[in-house]
């Protein structure tokens, strides 16, 4: 995975942003958009945002 691909555009928040935020306990979409502010502009992106939250929480709990 490129961590520095921008995942969401509006917020300029990257692959490695979500990582981290997933990494510091945010396992939702909700709270992954309250720690990056990512997905809460136009929204469009929050569906990708969400597959990578599963797969780093997935990650995660190996
Ligand atoms: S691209 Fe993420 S809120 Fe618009």
């Amino acid at each position: 995975m490129d961590f520095d691909k921008v995942v969401c555009n509006c917020m300029s928040i990257t692959n490695g942003e979500i990582k981290e935020a997933v990494d510091s306990g945010a396992d939702t979409l909700e709270k992954v958009q309250e720690m990056t502010g990512a997905g809460t502009v136009c929204g469009v992106c929050c569906d990708n945002i969400q597959h990578l939250i599963d797969q780093f929480v997935a990650e995660r709990n190996q």
